[in-house]
């Protein structure tokens, strides 16, 4: 499409899903297909110049069509068989057009929500924009990494009183553990009874790959034994097999992918580990609120200062206690985020604090130190705008911001926290 580029250099996460989509299509020009997608090769696009510059990603795209093909089979036909009205939630929906092939669609209501990146969507509009879906189909742009983007899906007429079927196909192993972690509980605390979902994950040895144009951006990854209780802490009752099992004869690599299916089932959901943000938040009165931030700076205080000084007697020794540290303080930065009416604002302050430090990937001294920094400073910030009472909007207008911004290597961080004490004392 002229208008929207879904460019493999600027956007590569997004990129995946036009490979995706250029796979399908592959596949459905094969003698016997296990599916068929008339869309796909129009919203692959022309991928010839992107492979003659990656050749090793040509392949056949096995793994994908498998996928689909379960889904589309073992999941999707039997719940439009048994829900005579429906939601389906696609997140990370990319270039699936489901909502345009699927003719188990057409029998009884059902709501397709497609929810991915702004730039998706609107490509994809713009492509099928002369077809007509079997289904009632809604497009909701949002970065799923944002705490706002269950509102958003409300707010598109998304109804947590209808049976809805979460397909997270394609997407965990793209983003951070614990953000995954709070999509699939937001799912969960805001359905209806008797909906399931289905997601593929990849086991923590894909992630060690970092090569081709999808193992490249796999973040994390779990062992087939841990993903029950994963799922259990977010609300999901699940079972799960390695997509071997269900590989029609086609190559799906070994042991590497697994596809979970469940059930929504509230009561096993954690409320004692890192994820009891809101919980923890409710032990704290907004009266109290301002005394929270400041032990939670003094805290973060403390630590940075510990931090600094192992990093430099030896930089191993640093980043050992400040993951230790991190691992610690996140329910609370959780509990501060999750209490903010528009959480999304803790961006004003720093957007790290949106993501999990804690997968970072960091091969050289420089991108190590970096990242302490970077982190330990949105920490700080954090603190202290609760502390002081600042909104986030205003913070950028402090000397601490300003500060802030001079703060690239470790050392400055002192003057950092010296700074921040004198601005809170004289307050
Ligand atoms: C590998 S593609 C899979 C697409 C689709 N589910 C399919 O199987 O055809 C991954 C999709 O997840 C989307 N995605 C990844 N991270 C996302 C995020 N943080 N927010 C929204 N969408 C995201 C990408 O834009 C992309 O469309």
């Amino acid at each position: 499409m002229d208008e929207y580029e879904i460019d493999d250099k600027r956007s590569s996460i997004p990129f995946t899903a036009r490979l995706i989509a250029h796979y399908r299509a592959m596949e459905s020009r094969r003698e016997s297909p296990l599916i068929v997608d008339p869309y796909a090769e129009r919203l692959a696009g022309n991928m010839e110049s992107y492979f003659d510059e990656h050749r090793w990603s040509r392949g056949t795209g096995d793994y994908a069509v498998v996928r689909t093909h379960y889904i589309d089979n073992y999941i999707l036909t039997p719940w439009c068989e048994d829900h005579a009205v429906s939601q389906i939630v696609l997140l990370g929906a990319g270039l699936d057009a489901r909502a345009y092939r699927l003719q188990t669609l057409k029998e009884g209501q059902h709501t397709i929500f497609e929810v991915d990146y702004d730039l998706i969507n609107k490509y994809k509009s713009a492509v099928l924009r002369d077809e007509k879906p079997l289904c009632d189909i809604v497009r909701v742009s949002s970065d799923l990494s944002e705490l706002s983007w269950i509102s958003k899906l409300e707010k598109s007429g998304f109804s947590s009183k209808t049976p809805a079927l979460w397909l997270l196909e394609g997407l965990v192993y793209y983003v951070d553990q614990t953000i995954v972690e709070s999509i699939l509980k937001d799912a969960a605390k805001n359905c209806a009874d008797k909906s399931k979902v289905f997601a593929d994950v990849c086991v923590p040895g894909l992630t060690q790959a970092q090569f081709g144009p999808f193992m490249m951006h796999f973040k994390w990854g779990l062992n087939i034994e841990d993903v029950p209780a994963f799922f259990s802490r977010t609300g999901w009752n699940v079972t799960c097999a390695f997509a071997d099992a269900y590989d029609q004869g086609r190559d799906v690599g070994q042991k590497g992918l697994i596809f979970v299916t469940g059930k929504r089932d509230l009561s096993l959901l954690d409320t004692t580990g890192k994820l009891n943000a809101e919980d923890m938040l409710r032990r704290i009165p907004a009266s109290e609120f301002q005394s929270f931030s400041i032990k939670f700076l003094k805290n973060v205080m403390d630590a940075t200062g510990i931090i600094v000084e192992a990093y430099n007697d030896n930089p191993d020794d640093g980043l050992g206690s400040y993951f230790q540290f991190i691992d610690r303080i996140k329910p609370a930065v959780h509990a501060i985020i999750e209490s903010l009416s528009d959480p999304l604002s803790i961006r004003h302050i720093s957007s790290r604090l949106l993501r999990d430090p804690s997968t970072a990937v960091l091969h050289t001294a420089d991108e190590k130190e970096a990242h302490i920094v970077g982190y330990l400073k949105a920490l700080l910030f954090l603190g202290f705008c609760g502390a002081r009472g600042i909104a986030g909007e205003h913070f950028t207008s402090t000397n601490v911001y300003l500060e802030g911004l001079k703060t690239i290597k470790i050392d400055h961080l002192s003057s950092l926290t010296q700074l921040i004490r004198e601005e809170i004392d004289n307050s």
